[in-house]
């Protein structure tokens, strides 16, 4: 009878429910966190370190470059590039991971440029602003110093503080030249496990 049951649960399991439960796996993971990327090079250290995490994880990607966003401006002449459009699609994740280098002890300029522009939503799409109340929040970076600046987590910390936005972390991949996946395995698995 035993044999029986166990010999019925080997059928159930076949290739096709393995497959629907790594889809289901991946469509967690990609309705939960999304990943902004802002570098100032497409194919380069922070992009591949994403990258790496995308082809383990299927997570959303949104990068910067895709996006016009222009600099804040007190007069919110600008409401309609592309800033607010793309608040949207991240506003649908309960997770963002901001992926950037550190470029002189602080975040990109691309990433810097968003999150001046998340001043509008203090002003102007104030309904917006508020539905980043309680997201969760973590950094991916690269950088050359074998350990990350204070200041550019530090920015970062004080900034989800402001927005009210959980922190839950930032994973660090000190790049002496290019990144090599093999050498950041334990970080990228450090991240995947935490999601
Ligand atoms: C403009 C610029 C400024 C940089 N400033 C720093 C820095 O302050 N601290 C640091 O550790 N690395 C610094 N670096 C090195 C980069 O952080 C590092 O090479 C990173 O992996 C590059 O990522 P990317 O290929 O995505 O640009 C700087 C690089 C550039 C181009």
């Amino acid at each position: 009878m035993n044999g029986m049951f166990s010999l019925s649960c080997i059928e159930l399991i076949n290739v096709d429910t393995i497959l629907n439960y790594s889809e289901l796996i991946n469509e967690f993971y990609m309705k939960k966190t999304a990943l902004l990327l802002g570098t100032s090079r497409q194919k380069g250290n922070t992009s591949d370190l994403v990258q790496a995490i995308v082809d383990k994880t299927g997570l959303t990607v949104y990068d910067l470059k895709d996006y016009n966003i222009s600099p804040y401006d007190y007069e919110h002449n600008n409401i309609d590039d592309d800033f607010i459009p793309l608040i949207e699609k991240l506003l649908k994740f309960d997770h963002i991971v901001f992926a950037s280098p550190v470029y002189w002890y602080s975040m990109s300029a691309q990433m810097k440029t968003f999150f001046d522009r998340l001043s509008d939503l203090l002003h102007v799409k104030k309904e917006l602003g508020r539905k980043l109340r309680g997201k969760d929040s973590s950094i991916l970076s690269t950088g050359a110093s074998p350990v990350a600046e204070r200041s550019f987590e530090e920015t970062f910390i004080n900034s989800f503080d402001y927005l009210d936005m959980n922190y839950k972390g930032m994973y660090y991949c000190y790049c002496d030249g290019s990144f090599s996946e093999n050498e950041h395995k334990h970080t990228i698995d450090k991240f995947i496990k935490k999601l």
